[in-house]
């Protein structure tokens, strides 16, 4: 292969891939190189992409056929690579980029791997890669959308190259935009605002899932949402799709609001797109509003518990993927918006008691409360901020 800068070969997963070697391109010793190398590998997305794998398997047991994958934004190809190693039943997989050094590393991955029975390659814009998949016999189960910056660019022609019932996955690492710092930004690219809450990271999966269902319902097909995730620096979807004017409509009517009051830490949803009233019930101050964005279930009990029964076969999979499925698992059901109790704290002038109390306490009161995997220190609950600011009072030893 003729490369004209340095790799190396890593190990991730059940796979071995060649990669620019990121010493070749740090400015220092503090420097992050994945970006400056002239093929992207990020170390650190690699629990993104067990919990792909974990999600691609789920998806395979449900439907029980071969399945077609691609990830037409694929870097050096990892992603696609594990697909096709790890997941049992993926028949094929597509990888693309339009980096013409992504494709070719890709193609010698491919190579090393053994796999060039089942993996192609090719070196294309992604759009047009997804736009000659769109005929329904060329269509995918399988699409992972995984970008520099807002997949949005792309999530039309990943709707049309899915085919009905197909599993879409989509990253998004623009988090200014989505967590509140530039509301004007999300509400162009994303069609809602955001909202700088202790919750911003939640509204960003919310504005991506409702960009998702405004942007199908527009083709007639509908979404549900299987799982989600978030850390620092992005966030993930995975959708089903389901063809049919009627499944878009139902879709649509998870799209509302979702309303904060900033002095009282009171939040509702308002479903549907027009507000009436303003003022939050509890304090009287002005709530200000999140959305249009998607108020529906933003993970499946079911399908988490799928992810969970993976884990046994990809027994190389472990560690933070399966501590984030069971967090999500969890608190499937939830309602939206969580609180993060060091903000509580912050307000009520307390030390920060331990979560666990104040979860028993609020539960004691009669309501539901689970940890959320979006924040250490942050609670899912259906209790009113009056009740949780209570359980933490009592959780710190203050009444
Ligand atoms: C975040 S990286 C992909 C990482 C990869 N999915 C992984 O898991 O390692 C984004 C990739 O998109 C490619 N890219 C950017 N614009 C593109 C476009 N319009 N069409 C196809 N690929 C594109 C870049 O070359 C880059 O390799
Ligand atoms: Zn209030």
């Amino acid at each position: 292969m003729s490369l004209d800068f340095p790799i190396e070969i890593i190990y991730e997963g059940m796979v071995r891939v060649a990669v620019p070697k990121l010493e070749a391109f740090k400015r220092g010793v503090w420097d992050y190189a994945p970006s400056r190398a002239p093929v992207f590998y990020n170390p650190l997305m690699r629990v993104c992409r067990d919990i792909a794998v974990l999600a691609l398997q789920s998806y395979q047991m449900i439907v029980g056929r071969r399945l077609v994958v691609s990830e037409p934004l694929a870097g050096c190809g990892v992603r696609g690579i594990r697909f096709a190693t790890e997941v049992e039943g993926v028949e094929t997989v597509y990888i693309n980029d339009i980096s013409e050094r992504a494709y070719r590393i890709s193609q010698y991955n491919i190579e090393l791997n053994s796999l060039a029975e089942r993996v192609f390659a090719s070196n294309e814009d992604a759009n047009f890669f997804l736009s000659r998949h769109a005929a329904p016999n060329k269509r995918f189960d399988f699409i992972d959308v995984d970008p520099f910056g807002s997949p949005v660019p792309y999530m039309d022609s990943a709707i049309r190259a899915l085919r009905d019932g197909g599993l879409l996955a989509l990253t998004a690492t623009d988090m200014a935009p989505l967590c509140g710092v530039y509301p004007k930004v999300a509400l162009r690219k994303y069609g809602g605002l955001s909202l700088r809450t202790e919750y911003c990271h939640e509204i960003a999966v919310r504005l991506l899932a409702g960009c998702l269902a405004t942007s199908a319902a527009k083709h007639n097909i509908g979404v549900k949402v299987v799982f989600s995730h978030s850390t620092d620096h992005y966030i993930r979807l995975y959708a089903t799709i389901s063809h049919g004017a009627k499944r878009a409509d139902e879709t649509l009517e998870n799209m509302g609001y979702i309303l904060h009051c900033f002095k009282c830490l009171h939040r509702e949803v308002g479903k549907g797109i027009l507000m009436q009233r303003l003022a939050c019930p509890e304090c009287g101050s002005t709530l200000r509003a999140a959305g249009p964005l998607w108020l529906g279930e933003i993970a499946d009990g079911e399908f988490c518990t799928l992810m969970e029964e993976s884990l046994k076969s990809l027994k190389h999979i472990g560690g933070e993927a399966a501590r984030v499925v069971s967090l999500v698992k969890g608190e499937a059901g939830a309602p939206a918006t969580y609180y993060v109790i060091d903000k509580v704290c912050e307000r009520i002038g307390a030390p920060t008691p331990p979560l666990k109390d104040v979860i028993e306490s609020i539960v004691g009161m009669g309501f539901r409360a689970v940890r959320t995997h979006f924040h250490g220190k942050g609670i899912k609950s259906d209790a009113p901020a009056s009740i949780v600011i209570k359980a933490v009072k009592n959780a710190a030893g203050l009444q």
